[in-house]
């Protein structure tokens, strides 16, 4: 398979750099094809600009999608944007590696997305989601180092939960370009790791890695249901979740199984959102978000939870604000 590891980091000795030659002698050994696009190391300019064409459709004004769409039909892409397409048309799976500055990708990546990804060439008109450049083939990953630690990206500490965060990578520019994106590999505040940890991480991206086309991606909706850019054809329903027995022993040991499902629902879109809050609370209450298409398809799914038998059901259909329905 062919892959391609776009990495953007200024310290070839720094973690995030390791990780990503981790990558590569993985992937390699492994006997895929590897295309490295070391950013820093090409001197890469993430300035968007009338450099990116050799062509010209407009010179009185620079819109940027026109002269893309207009380079597409006359092959008039800059060199370097030109290789950098021609990487990604031909990848499999592609590689973003970079450390999580403000929150996001540092601006010479960012630049690589705004340079890189044309419209005509690689996305646009009904070349977008599911139909993009991926087909829904080719598949994401993202290997990140953070300076802050998980709990502050739990989704209960002060910063966005990492899913949100993450959310311009892997929905903006993986899934709207039919890449389907796999759960990123984080390597959590590396600076405060001891080197033995720090060789676990590169063990643990190794064994991922070897198996990168094995993974099962994370599901985003298709565009086919959200009919002209409208709202999503599917439904929202809010499980509220009771106790009905006492747990026991083997309430317990279905625990672990339990969120092991409704991480595999997460991922796979059909569930939005969960909070299984503490378990060993009297009043203990649960929330499942599902999307779905009706109510009896949630009702079918329930029976599937391992603690299916100790719980009592509510479930809620929410409703859709009227003003999304006339603003569509
Ligand atoms: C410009 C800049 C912005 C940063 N923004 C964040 C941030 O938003 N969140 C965070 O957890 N760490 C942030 N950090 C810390 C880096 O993520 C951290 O130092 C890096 O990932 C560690 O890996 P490295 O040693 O390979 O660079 C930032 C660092 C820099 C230099």
């Amino acid at each position: 398979m062919n892959i391609l590891i776009v990495h953007a980091h200024h310290e070839p000795k720094s973690f995030s750099s390791s990780l990503a030659n981790q990558a590569e002698l993985t992937l390699r050994a492994a006997g895929h094809d590897v295309e490295i696009s070391d950013l820093h190391a090409m001197n890469f300019d993430p300035v968007s600009s009338r450099k990116n064409f050799v062509s010209v459709k407009e010179p009185g004004y620079l819109k940027q999608q026109a002269e893309e769409s207009h380079a597409s039909k006359v092959g008039g892409f800059a060199p370097e944007i030109e290789a950098e397409i021609q990487k990604l048309e031909t990848a499999d799976a592609i590689i973003f590696s970079f450390p999580l500055w403000w929150f996001g990708m540092p601006a010479i990546l960012k630049g690589w997305c705004d340079r890189v990804l044309a419209s005509g060439r690689v996305y646009g008109g009904p070349q977008l989601y599911e139909n993009g450049v991926g087909k829904s083939v080719k598949r994401g990953i993202i290997l990140m180092t953070t300076g802050g630690g998980p709990s502050v990206y739990s989704g209960w500490g002060v910063n966005p939960a990492m899913d949100t965060i993450l959310a311009p990578v892997q929905h903006g520019v993986f899934w709207f370009n039919g890449i389907k994106p796999l759960e990123p590999f984080v390597a959590w505040s590396p600076a405060h790791l001891e080197n033995e940890e720090r060789v676990q991480i590169l063990e643990s991206l190794d064994s991922r890695l070897k198996k990168l086309f094995d993974e099962q991606p994370i599901d985003l909706p298709p565009i086919a249901d959200f009919p002209n850019w409208g709202l999503d054809i599917k439904n929202r329903y809010v499980v509220v979740v009771t106790l009905k027995k006492e747990p026991d022993e083997r309430f317990h040991e279905l625990v672990h199984a339990e969120q092991a499902l409704l991480a595999k629902w997460k991922r796979q879109g059909k569930l939005i959102e969960f909070s299984l809050g503490n378990m060993d609370q009297t009043e203990w209450r649960a929330f499942l978000t599902f999307r779905a298409s009706n109510r009896s398809e949630v009702t079918a799914s329930l029976p599937e939870l391992p603690l299916n038998e100790y719980f009592d059901f509510s479930i809620t259909e929410l409703a859709r604000p009227n003003y999304l329905e006339n603003n569509q």
